[in-house]
């Protein structure tokens, strides 16, 4: 385990503490009959807000470099806000930032009281306005507002922090009608790559089919509904399980949601795939047009082997951290087209668009027809240790998971 570089916050001497600031040693709340996002602290009348953020100061493995620290933020003037989050997932890419392997890179401060610089990880959140000044109220946001981060990099995986307008985007009150702080916290990420994917890179006719790796993962289950309501088929590819009756529960679940096939990434590389996707689609006269890429390696060059001439292969991650080796003849004869999609270019050139994307998600979610991905609740109280919060990260990095890590802010 690497040594924790991170300063503790700057603390008030008892001389110079205000008074009123002891109540942020939080007594007992008494049973409160509001849900925990409309639970309150108490906050001194200076209105400094206690906060808490994983964070790092060199990029390295998340257990080795992520540590709590404690700072306190200032009444809120101007166009500035405080925030507090309701919810937060455990992305890959918040991996790999903290690793330093993703291209957008997390600002580094000594803003929040430390000797060293310091980054917040989380990219993606749901957090409330606690309080905001005149320019930021001017602008249309008042306090209780949700709002989500406009782009990655903001550092979400905390109790409170200090935002502007320019780096937020509300959730209007209809849209958040109905929506949960998990549901709200994870839609801006996933469901909108799986959207744009599938809508972006050609039109697929009702009936016709798109094939995608990584099905059991927020992305995939994702296209999977989005897909079956536009009326596009499906074949699914998940890692097989040495468990096979989990792996059973697996594919079963994923029909539960709308897949039409789902195979292990073995079935796909076994003798005879080409037959068995010949009886899935008809003899072949319903073409698999569009392929979904997260994982790359010889999986996905299986996959690229089913689809017809002039598809399109869309690569958006690179879960087994091998590269896509594609056959020459794919792109001579069969005329495939093979694209990337990253969701933050995409929304940082249509900010509009991604607006009427996550709108799109959550009309669908509050009317039941999108479901959530699986999630394992972190509870993160006041009072959660720092190491609990870390031990989740990591378990995050084992794949095989039942469901996406995702801290949910209880009294903080
Ligand atoms: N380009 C973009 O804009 C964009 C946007 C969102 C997400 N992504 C990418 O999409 C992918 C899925 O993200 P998510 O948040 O939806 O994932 P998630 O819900 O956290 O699920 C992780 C997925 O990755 C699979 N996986 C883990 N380790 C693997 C390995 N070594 N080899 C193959 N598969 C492995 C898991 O399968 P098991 O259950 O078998 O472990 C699971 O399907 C990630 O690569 C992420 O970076 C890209």
């Amino acid at each position: 385990m690497a040594t924790k570089l991170l300063s503790p916050a700057p603390r008030l001497s008892s001389a110079s503490r205000p008074k009123t600031l002891q109540c942020l040693h939080r007594p007992r709340p008494i049973q409160s009959p509001l849900a925990p996002h409309q639970q309150r602290r108490c906050i001194s009348a200076y209105g400094y807000e206690q906060a808490k953020a994983l964070a790092f100061s060199s990029y390295g493995e998340p257990p080795a470099v992520l540590s709590l620290h404690s700072h306190s933020i200032a009444p809120p003037h101007g166009s500035l806000m405080t925030l507090r989050f309701l919810a937060s997932p455990i992305n890959p890419a918040d991996i790999n930032q903290i690793q330093g392997v993703y291209p957008s890179k997390p600002t580094f401060t000594t803003a929040l009281g430390t000797a060293h610089p310091i980054a917040v990880a989380g990219n993606e959140g749901v957090a409330e306005i606690i309080a905001l000044g005149d320019k930021a109220r001017g602008e249309g946001f008042k306090k209780d507002d949700w709002v989500l981060m406009k782009a990655p990099g903001f550092g979400t995986w905390r109790t409170h922090a200090s935002a502007t307008g320019e780096q937020v985007v509300k959730l209007e009150e209809e849209m958040r009608e109905g929506i949960s702080v998990v549901q709200a916290g994870t839609v801006s990420i996933n469901p909108c790559t799986a959207y744009r994917m599938l809508r972006d890179f050609t039109e697929l006719k009702e009936g016709e089919w798109f094939i995608q790796n990584g099905a059991n993962s927020g992305v995939g289950r994702a296209a999977i509904q989005l897909g079956r309501r536009w009326g596009y088929k499906s074949v699914n590819v998940i890692r097989g399980r040495e468990d096979k009756a989990a792996e059973g529960k697996l594919k079963e679940e994923l029909r539960s949601i709308g897949a039409d096939v789902v195979v292990t990434d073995a079935e796909l590389q076994s003798q005879g795939i080409k037959d068995m996707a010949k009886e899935w689609t008809n003899g072949g006269r319903e073409p698999i047009r569009l392929a979904l890429n997260c994982v790359n390696g010889k999986p996905a060059t299986a996959m690229a082997k089913l689809l017809a001439s002039d598809a399109h292969f869309v690569t958006y991650g690179a879960m087994s951290k091998q590269p896509l080796t594609i056959p020459a003849s794919m792109l001579i004869f069969k005329n495939i087209h093979f694209h990337g999609f990253w969701v933050s270019r995409w929304a940082a050139q249509n900010p509009e668009e991604k607006k009427k994307t996550v709108a799109d998600v959550l009309d669908l979610t509050r009317t039941g027809q999108f479901k959530d991905t699986p999630v394992d609740e972190i509870k993160w109280e006041w009072e959660t240790k720092g190491e609990e919060l870390i031990a989740k990260v990591k378990d995050t990095l084992e794949g095989y998971r039942e469901g996406k890590g995702v801290f949910v802010f209880g009294k903080t």
